[in-house]
């Protein structure tokens, strides 16, 4: 297959010229306070994350985005909660977004951005899910996409964003040798970088899902939020997300955010654990390094080394008060037939993480019954059959007759 068309852009500029890291974009929320104490963007009637217009760098445009991105649903999961004696359990469902998979908050606003500088040729490092969305949504708004994934990606991620017209490249070897090419591909072509913990934007999107939950619940504020965690972009999203709520004057407290890792790849716990061992619950950030790891998991999409948004994903547990969960791969894909049997929400392994975890934490005390808890269920069981399929069995195979069914074991 050809090579897509260079772009005469240079994206430079997307990290910290000093340490390297994730820029943080900022607003005049003094200025967006006043906005939003006159009612504008919350419960704006547009029903996609476009309606937080005022908290997100894009330009204000009467446009509709082509796909609805976000308004997902938050759902009480009295069932599964009892399980472990939770009393208020929900679940956030970003399973229906466009691509079935949280990362479609990312992408819709990291593409926003690049129409606002006139980029058409956008390109990501993905495990799965992010090029699969990047595919889609580009598809949708006519752009070109570019997504670099480790070579054993799961089928079904490959093949959304096959269909959806993406130049795919399939890379020998794993996540990270992905993201270091797909870098290096884009510098070469000049292409948009949306690759999570490079593009600054991304974060701005994920954000979005602190401030659905937040109107979900009627502007009550849960008590943790357990997401499962890679990059850790989605964790300093929605930590943000809360941070914004309060900036602009709408919360006065915030929760608890936890990080569910897998324990084979588990850089983000581990650091957050060395530094609270360390007994400095505030160290000067600039010399943090986060661990890096061989990781090894089935929930291929929390499958990361070298965690590229890991430093604002420990300083947002650490600073939220959050817990962290590392859980064993039998104890992830045994956590996706509980949630689907009790709630109907079937989430692939990745994103059944915060409910294994939810269970640990109540197992080592560390969350009270009573507390309001949120997972995220981050994609869909369907992005990952292969995985899947090991916690369910098979069906009953009989031939067509009332007494096979009577017989049928
Ligand atoms: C389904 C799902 N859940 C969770 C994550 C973790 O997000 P992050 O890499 O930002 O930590 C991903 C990332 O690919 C994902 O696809």
């Amino acid at each position: 297959m050809a090579c897509v068309e260079s772009q005469a852009f240079d994206f430079a500029g997307f990290l910290c010229p000093s340490c390297g890291g994730n820029l943080e974009i900022t607003y005049d929320y003094a200025a967006i306070a006043k906005d939003v104490a006159a009612g504008f963007g919350f419960g704006d009637s547009r029903a996609d994350l476009f309606r937080y217009a005022p908290l997100l760098p894009v330009k204000e445009t009467d446009a509709p985005f082509p796909l609805r991105v976000g308004g997902t649903p938050l759902y009480s999961a009295p069932r599964l909660g009892e399980l472990c004696g939770l009393r208020n359990l929900y679940l956030k469902d970003d399973t229906v977004n466009p691509s079935a998979s949280t990362k479609d908050r990312a992408g819709a606003v990291a593409l926003r951005r690049a129409i606002d500088i006139g980029a058409n040729v956008v390109s990501v490092a993905s495990t799965g899910n992010a090029g699969s969305s990047l595919a889609c949504l580009s598809a949708a708004l006519g752009l070109r996409a570019v997504v670099f994934v480790p070579e054993d990606a799961p089928t079904a991620k490959l093949t959304q964003a096959l269909s959806f017209g993406a130049t795919v490249y399939a890379v020998r070897g794993n996540y990270d040798d992905a993201f270091d090419l797909c870098l290096a591909a884009s510098n070469e072509f000049g292409w948009l970088n949306r690759s999570t913990g490079y593009n600054p934007f991304t974060r701005e999107g994920k954000k979005t899902c602190a401030y659905e939950i937040w109107e979900s619940l009627g502007g009550r504020v849960p008590d943790r939020i357990v997401v499962p965690t890679g990059d850790g972009n989605l964790l300093s999203g929605i930590w943000k997300g809360w941070c914004d709520l309060r900036a602009v004057g709408l919360v006065d407290r915030v929760p608890k955010i936890d990080c569910a890792q897998s324990d084979s790849s588990a850089a983000i716990c581990r650091t957050v654990r060395r530094i609270r061992d360390s007994g400095d619950s505030d160290p000067d950030w600039s010399t943090v390094v986060v661990d890096e790891v061989r990781a090894s998991t089935a929930a291929d999409s929390i499958s990361v080394d070298r965690p590229r948004d890991g430093l604002a994903a420990v300083k947002s547990v650490i600073q939220s008060g959050g817990e962290t969960a590392t859980i064993p791969d039998e104890e992830i894909l045994a956590a996706i037939p509980e949630m689907a049997r009790t709630t109907g929400i079937f989430a692939e392994p990745a994103a059944a993480a915060p409910w294994a975890a939810v269970k640990q934490m109540v197992r080592d005390d560390k969350i009270d019954v009573d507390e309001l808890v949120i997972c995220i269920v981050s994609g869909s069981g369907l992005k990952d059959i292969a995985n899947v399929r090991k916690t369910v069995g098979k069906p009953l195979l009989i031939d067509p007759t009332i007494d096979a069914i009577k017989n049928a074991r």
